[in-house]
């Protein structure tokens, strides 16, 4: 099993044999869907216990994953924290090609699987090793932080790195004027308006939240006198200014639970609403639907057979790995 230490975990559902598929998805499925993926998440579960396996899910993952069967959920900060802690031999990554090479960043010696290799992210493909090494020319001495939504290569050339969930305090935490900051534009304008710290920009985007606009939030408020809107920091400025919460996918779960709007819109990846909502009975949700395309290829099918054939397993330059290591782990020293 694996240990905890932080207030990002979502919830620990250490899912188990002695737990039925129907238990762990009453309620949150309909009960014939329930019968029918029955077979295949306790194909899961035995491939678990044979594999010495745990499957980290990140919150972006439908229901059938994310309360079904994974052992461990979170934002991209917690399954970083959690795969660096786990006693599981095999790491299997439901989420995205960095969370799965973060993971084994910190795990060099353990198996990381991945369900599918083109579960990319578009902000992990905004930047490369070589870009940052320009800008370091460009630049002689600034500190670079850099978003876990990235590359092995591009971790490896930056001095730390941060997620949507601890960059305000990483920046800070280097105690400098001004930092290089990627390759997320919007999350490194909202990091801004929260220190006195320069920020120098690149210009990458994620793809499903700088889909959102102002305008169609000020709709919501219009239609829902008293809706809650909390934002993702990837979205870009002017959405932020009309949400009454920012915060990491982690950040803005707690919020729901702890403030108990009684209507709320999650700007963000549409699968983490209904998530949410299973635990927050009383509030009800307005979901616009962003999909992740590459969240969303992950599947059980592809989990199942990860386990089964030891497929895709992660493996990076172990040079690289070394490298970036350092900046993981920066990162994860940095108190929040
Ligand atoms: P979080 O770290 O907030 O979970 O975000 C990861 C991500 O990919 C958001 O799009
Ligand atoms: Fe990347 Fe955006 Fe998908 Fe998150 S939601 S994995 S940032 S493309």
């Amino acid at each position: 099993m694996a240990r905890f230490r932080n207030g990002h975990v979502t919830a620990l559902n250490p899912t188990s044999i002695q737990i039925s598929p129907a238990e762990r998805l009453r309620g949150i499925l309909p009960d014939p869907e329930i019968a029918a993926l029955a077979p295949i998440i306790e194909e899961i579960e035995e491939l678990k216990v044979r594999r010495k396996a745990a499957i980290l899910a990140h919150n972006y993952m439908t229901p059938d994953i994310f309360h079904g069967v994974s052992d461990l959920k979170g934002d991209s900060l917690a399954l970083a924290r959690m795969a660096a802690e786990t006693e599981a031999e095999v790491i299997v990554m439901a989420g995205v090609h960095f969370m799965a090479e973060t993971a084994k960043i910190v795990n060099e010696d353990k198996t990381v699987l991945i369900p599918d290799l083109n579960a990319g992210c578009s902000l992990a493909d905004a930047i490369t090793g070589a870009d940052v090494r320009l800008l370091k020319e460009r630049y002689p001495g600034v500190p670079v932080v850099t978003y876990v939504n990235t590359s092995a290569d591009v971790k490896a050339e930056s001095d730390i790195c941060c997620t949507s969930g601890n960059a305000v305090q990483v920046v800070e935490s280097l105690g400098v004027d001004r930092v290089i900051f990627l390759p997320d534009q919007y999350l490194g304008r909202w990091v801004a308006t929260q220190t006195e710290v320069e920020i120098i920009l690149w210009e990458g985007a994620c793809e499903v939240h700088e889909r959102f606009t102002a305008e169609e939030l000020r709709g919501y408020r219009s239609l829902n006198p008293g809706i809650q809107i909390i934002a993702h920091p990837e979205c870009p400025p002017d959405v932020l200014d009309e949400a009454d919460f920012v915060g990491s996918t982690a950040g803005m779960i707690n919020w729901v639970k702890s403030e108990r709007p009684r209507q709320v819109v999650m700007v963000t990846e549409c699968s983490m609403s209904d998530n949410v909502a299973v635990e927050s009975p009383g509030t009800e949700f307005v979901r616009p639907c962003n999909l992740c395309p590459h969240m969303k290829r992950i599947t059980l099918e592809n989990i199942r057979d990860a386990l089964r054939d030891m497929k895709h397993e992660v493996s990076i330059d172990p040079a690289i790995a070394e490298r970036a290591r350092k900046s993981v782990e920066r990162m994860l020293a940095v108190p929040v």
